[in-house]
């Protein structure tokens, strides 16, 4: 299961080369960066695709960079990354290949696993969302009464509701807007109650989207769904057929819950849950945007993979944001790293990339197995702007802490909406106003030739050399979305390559998941729960009390 012992990290020359830089490097901050080199605004931006990348406003120089490449290759990155096109094992704690670029392969491309190709399946399985994406959409797919379908209820959790919540917001322009789409996922009554109050049960699609079937959230909201439906059905167990569709790799769990085999849409055990909305677990999305959009969205997932696998290091734009990320997290002891989407449409896109990022590089153990003794992967937060710049961007300007952030923006609104009264235009200034302001800062001189009184000068200087990448794209279409993901789904890969963990695990949800099973009866009945500790036992007892239990 282990994989073979790689000279630990901090062992290398080149760890050491850039711990070194690091020293030398000291305080310089952006404003010296800029005033030496002319060129560096134009030299540090790439265009990948239909994204621009502008990197010049970080800490860094040409000589960081080249240093950060370098650890890319003593590291074995693009051995890894070649590794997992190819379809091998690379996920060593499960000993699955990791293949999510084949789900967005061109047909005539071949990806082998264990000895099959797989791109044939993959584009069975889309043909048969297509089929049922266009019956739904146009109203061939009838409910159990003979109505159409209005309202597309995902029931998912995790991979399972992230990846198709946040494209469907993304993609809500594109969307059909005669038919409503939600998404329930919290274990919690509440979420599916607030789903379903307000639909009928004739017109009310369930997609079950759950690669394991076997998720307690997704299995428990399902039943309940599955009840709500029969009660406002009249009871008839042959309603569940019309309503209830399932996305999995487990046919076996599915036909047991009581869907029929036929309705459910097939993906595969080397697609990772976080790295899951192209394969079926998109069916909602798909069924929102079209097929054609869907394919379109693909399309760009491809460009970049086949940037990410084809392009230069120099040039290589997720191999440039894990390494700079990697110079902020292991040379600058930075703790967590922020997103920005000056979109509203962008408002899931950071929830998104929580799961992507952290599930896949929160880790402290080595492929082999060894505790490691370098930082991994940082807390990944934001919201979109302009909302948090009255919210935590004081911390980012002003803080104690070094933040690096991604500022992404589009040039256009989604299809011309948005553009009410040349709003678009000032919600951009904020975007680049904002890199602006965090990169250079305000000196004590400049505040005090405001004419500031002098015991507000501390209080008002900005210290900046924050760094940001901005990343602008014309327009936020379905491809531009697969790219974006894309980028970042790399992002995280040569991150966790470096750091020589294994991205495509998670162990680290198991626990709490065996130890609530534990405790529900405890909570409901009162069982007695072996080895329980005092201060969780107290909590039990007093969550009865208020239960009245
Ligand atoms: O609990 C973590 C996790 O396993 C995620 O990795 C996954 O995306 C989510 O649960 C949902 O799993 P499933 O699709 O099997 O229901």
């Amino acid at each position: 299961m282990n994989a073979a012992r790689r000279t630990r990290l901090d062992q290398l020359p080149e760890w050491h080369a850039l711990a070194k830089h690091r020293e030398d490097f000291g305080g310089t901050g952006l404003r010296t960066l800029f005033a030496d080199d002319p060129g560096r605004a134009e030299r540090f931006g790439l265009q990948v695709g239909d994204l621009y990348l502008d990197y010049s406003k970080h800490l860094v120089t040409d000589e960081t960079l080249r240093l950060l490449r370098e650890l890319a290759a003593a590291t074995g990155v693009e051995q890894l990354r070649d590794a997992m096109f190819d379809g091998e094992k690379i996920n060593v704690t499960e000993d699955r290949a990791v293949l999510h670029t084949a789900l967005r392969t061109p047909v005539a491309a071949r990806v082998d696993v264990d000895g099959e190709d797989v791109v044939p399946k993959v584009h069975s399985v889309l043909a048969k969302m297509a089929l049922f994406a266009h019956k739904v959409r146009d109203g061939h797919w009838r409910g159990h009464t003979g109505k159409p379908i209005r309202t597309v209820v995902n029931i998912g959790i995790g991979g399972s509701d992230l990846g198709p919540k946040m494209a469907y917001e993304a993609l809500r322009p594109y969307t059909e807007r005669d038919m409503q789409f939600r998404f329930v996922s919290n274990v919690d009554g509440a979420d599916l109650h607030e789903a379903v109050r307000d639909v009928d049960p004739a017109e009310t699609l369930f997609v079950v989207a759950s690669k394991t079937f076997t998720t307690v959230e997704t299995i428990t909201n399902a039943t309940a769904a599955r009840r709500w439906l029969l009660e406002g059905l009249g009871g008839d167990e042959a309603a569940v057929a019309r309503h209830f569709v399932a996305v999995s790799t487990n046919a076996e769990k599915v036909a047991e819950f009581g869907i029929d085999t036929e309705n459910m849409f097939e993906f595969w055990d080397w697609v990772g849950g976080r790295y899951s909305y192209d394969s079926a677990i998109g069916l909602s999305l798909m069924v929102a945007i079209g097929p054609d959009c869907f394919n379109e969205m693909l399309a760009g997932f491809h460009l970049v993979d086949e940037h990410f696998r084809m392009a230069p290091a120099e040039a290589n734009a997720p191999l440039l944001m894990g390494l700079l990320g990697i110079w902020y997290g292991n040379f600058f002891d930075a703790q967590s790293h922020a997103v920005l989407p000056y979109s509203h449409y962008f408002s899931q896109f950071t929830a998104y990339l929580q799961q992507l990022d952290m599930e896949s590089d929160g880790k402290s153990t080595d492929r082999a197995g060894r505790p490691v003794s370098w930082q991994t992967g940082p807390v990944v937060w934001g919201t979109p702007g302009t909302n948090g710049q009255h919210a935590y961007y004081q911390l980012l300007h002003q803080g104690t802490r070094l933040i690096p952030a991604d500022l992404i923006g589009f040039a256009c609104p989604a299809l011309g909406l948005g553009e009410l009264a040349g709003q678009h235009d000032l919600l951009m200034a904020n975007l680049f106003a904002q890199g602006q302001a965090l990169a250079f800062g305000k000196t004590e001189e400049e505040v005090r030739a405001e004419g500031v009184p002098e015991a507000q000068v501390p209080h008002r200087t900005f210290p900046g050399s924050r760094p940001t990448t901005t990343i602008l794209a014309e327009e936020l279409t379905p491809s531009v979305l697969g790219q974006l993901v894309a980028l970042y789904e790399h992002k995280v890969f040569v991150q966790g390559a470096v750091w020589d963990i294994d991205s495509f695990d998670q162990w680290g949800v198991e626990l709490g998941k065996v130890l609530a099973k534990r405790l529900e009866p405890a909570l409901a009945d009162g069982a007695e729960v072996e080895g329980l500790d005092a201060s969780t036992a107290a909590l039990v007892n007093r969550y009865r009390r208020l239960r009245g239990r």
